[in-house]
């Protein structure tokens, strides 16, 4: 049993899923403490039927408290997580802060459990999109080696925090009513509309989002030939990313080589029923812990059998960011 838990980020979108996935998956510990901003402190946290009062986060925060779920942004990890380390703390951080950090691991249960025993005190949870990308293309990897992945996000609002989400509600309900609508959160109108990623362009003309995809699965897959592309767009979906994946392989792989793979892979479900026309939607994978794949495909532009085309589905706020943290947490 884990001893004192934290959860820093507690009233954010995340912050929220980490608890909600603390209780249902019983997770065992003796003292919990929910930090947040000086804006939130004071409120009531409801834990597993107790109350809870949210303290404000400070350099004090960590005193005997075993084990930190960051999830309030890379600016306050990037000032905090190495304060709780120093106090002794693990620090499990769904930021981008540390990700690349060579000195600290970045996992994914189902693909690199045994890189967490090399932590020094933090451990990075990747980006959302990677993590619900990796989890059904690593036992493909496994099954064949993976010469290069072609990726286009269709991403949830929620990703963007807790006021984005309310935001597409807001605005959707505006212009059902002929109001105007005013971004405040997201750069651009989201209801009824869909715009690629808010996140900044880098020097290659891809934007964050995409290079995160790019270098985090070659980080986690232990892989630097792997080669990746990726298009990040944001589309007028409360949670749940989905994304189309393309892989091409070292070697012809079949259809049934990857229905029988993904099968039995851990964390996956096959939703991919042709004759219904039924397959992942965010809809389906929202609120659930498996990555839902399916459009399982011959690439048929590939006539040498090497490439794969999958649809898949995942819960971002989930399996995403505060399941994968808390599985780490487990491991722990
Ligand atoms: P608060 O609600 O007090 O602002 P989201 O990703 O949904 O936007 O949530 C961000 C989380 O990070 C919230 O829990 C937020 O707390 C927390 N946060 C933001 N700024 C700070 C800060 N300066 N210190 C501690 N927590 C912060």
């Amino acid at each position: 049993m884990a001893g004192h838990v934290a959860v820093v980020g507690a009233t954010g979108a995340v912050g929220q899923e980490f608890i909600r996935v603390l209780e249902q998956r019983k997770f065992a510990c003796k003292k919990m403490t929910f930090l947040a901003s000086a804006r939130s402190a004071g409120k009531t946290i409801a834990f597993k039927g107790e109350p809870h009062t949210v303290a404000e986060l400070t350099e004090t925060s960590f005193k005997g408290v075993d084990i930190a779920l960051f999830s309030a942004g890379a600016f306050i990890s990037r000032k905090f997580a190495p304060i709780a380390a120093q106090a002794g703390t693990v620090v499990v951080d769904n930021s981008s802060a540390f990700r690349m950090d060579p000195n600290v691991p970045l996992v994914v249960p189902e693909v690199n459990p045994e890189d967490i025993r090399k932590h020094k005190g933090i451990i990075a949870n990747p980006n959302c999109s990677t993590i619900i990308m990796v989890v059904p293309v690593w036992p493909l990897h496994k099954l064949c080696p993976i010469e290069r992945l072609v990726v286009s996000t269709y991403q949830a609002a929620s990703g963007a925090g807790y006021q984005a989400m309310l935001e597409l509600e807001e605005q959707s309900r505006d212009l059902l009513a002929g109001k105007k609508v005013t971004p405040r959160v997201l750069p651009h109108r989201i209801a009824f509309n869909l715009f690629s990623h808010n996140s900044k362009i880098t020097a290659n003309g891809y934007n964050e989002e995409e290079m995160k995809m790019v270098n985090e699965t070659r980080k986690m897959f232990h892989c630097d030939r792997i080669q990746v592309s990726a298009t990040c767009v944001r589309v007028p979906v409360p949670r749940a990313h989905s994304e189309a994946i393309n892989i091409t392989f070292a070697r012809p792989v079949t259809e049934k080589q990857v229905f029988e793979t993904l099968r039995s892979a851990p964390g996956t479900r096959i939703v991919d029923d042709r004759e219904k026309n039924y397959f992942p939607m965010p809809i389906d994978s929202s609120d659930g812990d498996d990555v839902l794949v399916g459009r399982i495909r011959q690439d048929i532009s590939q006539p040498d059998g090497r490439g794969i085309d999958l649809f898949v589905s995942g819960d971002q706020l989930r399996k995403g960011a505060a399941l994968n943290a808390i599985q780490i947490a487990e491991l722990l």
